[in-house]
């Protein structure tokens, strides 16, 4: 165990993460990256540098690859197929964490594939994927779907796929979005916002407590699960939200695992009156000084948090955010 990554000149790991890390300086990362090799036995690397030539279809492997480098709180560990020359990279919990076989929250995969059609064996292996739990696979790749279906039917269990629009929201993220889109800072509108809602809302960060409140706003939430997935990205990922005159949220703005900017909600009386948009923008002037990557997705019918996109000049990636579910 501990092959550090640079006994392995001319051929970094994961090619991919190349331009992410000279944007962020990111130079003393202690991942553990476990590979199978020709012999089917898994080593187990540290990575001091990754690299990257296709940045706009692994955010997710990115986002929490960055996470796992700051402590990797919720316990992480990244697989690839092959080594030097991967051609799949999967990012899963560590088997202690996956304890609930119902807790797809937790038992989530964040999946990259240079040659999407040659991975199905590799996803099929137990020890790469516990296909016998309730989980959820998550990528930037539409072109696996055929994979994971036939993977979810190979494993006689249901499959269903959620598709989102994807936005690259941090200054690095828009960086290597190469875009001409003009990219510059958004401010809030400031304006709105002070003139309602100055006196009385405080701006603050959420408790754990507070997930229960969350949990009842976020699409993918409403059950036990869902809230004790809430509470941990609260306790563990910086936050934001507005405090009302009661002293309770009343507005709010998270992240994940993945350094995905999700579960933001206002509460319907204080709605349409700028308390996102101000919230959004610190929250992104904020991370981006931390160096995070961050990105988010929007569902197609969400159109107000489409519009909160434009407006803050985030940038529509040409791929999309996709989310597989799978039951057993
Ligand atoms: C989506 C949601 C978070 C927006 O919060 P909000 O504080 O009302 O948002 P803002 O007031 O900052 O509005 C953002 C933009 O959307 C527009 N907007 C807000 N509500 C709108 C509505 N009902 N119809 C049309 N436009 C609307 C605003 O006018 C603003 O655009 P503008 O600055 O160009 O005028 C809130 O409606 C909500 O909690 N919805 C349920 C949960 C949800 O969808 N969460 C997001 C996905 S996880």
């Amino acid at each position: 165990m501990g092959v550090p990554i640079k006994e392995h000149p001319g051929r970094a790991i994961l090619v991919m993460m190349e331009k992410f890390c000279n944007l962020t300086g990111l130079s003393t990362s202690n991942i553990l990256v476990v590979v199978l090799d020709r012999r089917r036995a898994w080593r187990s690397l540290h990575a001091t540098k990754f690299t990257e030539h296709t940045a706009r279809i692994l955010l997710q492997v990115y986002g929490t690859v960055f996470h796992m480098n700051q402590g990797n709180p919720f316990k992480l560990k990244a697989l690839v197929d092959k080594w030097p020359d991967f051609n799949t990279v999967v990012i899963r919990p560590q088997e202690q964490e996956m304890t609930d076989e119902l807790d797809h929250y937790t038992n989530t995969y964040q999946v990259y594939s240079k040659d999407p059609k040659k991975c199905q064996e590799f996803l099929g292996l137990p020890e790469v994927i516990n296909w016998k739990q309730h989980l959820q696979i998550q990528s930037t790749q539409s072109s696996l779907d055929d994979v994971i279906k036939n993977l979810a039917a190979l494993k006689l269990g249901k499959v269903k796929q959620t598709q989102c629009l994807l936005y690259m929201v941090s200054e690095l993220g828009k960086k290597m979005a190469n875009s001409l889109l003009d990219a510059k800072n958004p401010s809030p509108n400031d304006n709105k916002f002070k003139s309602i809602h100055q006196k009385i809302l405080q701006l603050s960060s959420l408790d754990p407590s507070h997930d229960a409140l969350v949990n009842t706003f976020w699409y993918f939430g409403g059950n036990e699960r869902s809230q004790r997935f809430i509470e941990r990205c609260i306790k563990t990922f910086p936050n934001w939200c507005l405090l009302g005159p009661e002293g309770t949220p009343v507005s709010w703005v998270l992240m994940d695992q993945t350094g995905e900017m999700r579960m933001a909600g206002t509460m319907p009386k204080y709605r349409r009156q700028g308390l996102i948009t101000y919230l959004s923008y610190i929250q992104t002037q904020a991370l981006n000084k931390l160096g995070f990557p961050m990105y988010s997705h929007v569902d197609r019918a969400n159109h107000i948090m489409q519009k909160l996109a434009l407006n803050m000049k985030n940038i529509r990636m040409p791929c999309d955010w996709n989310q597989w579910n799978f039951l057993p």
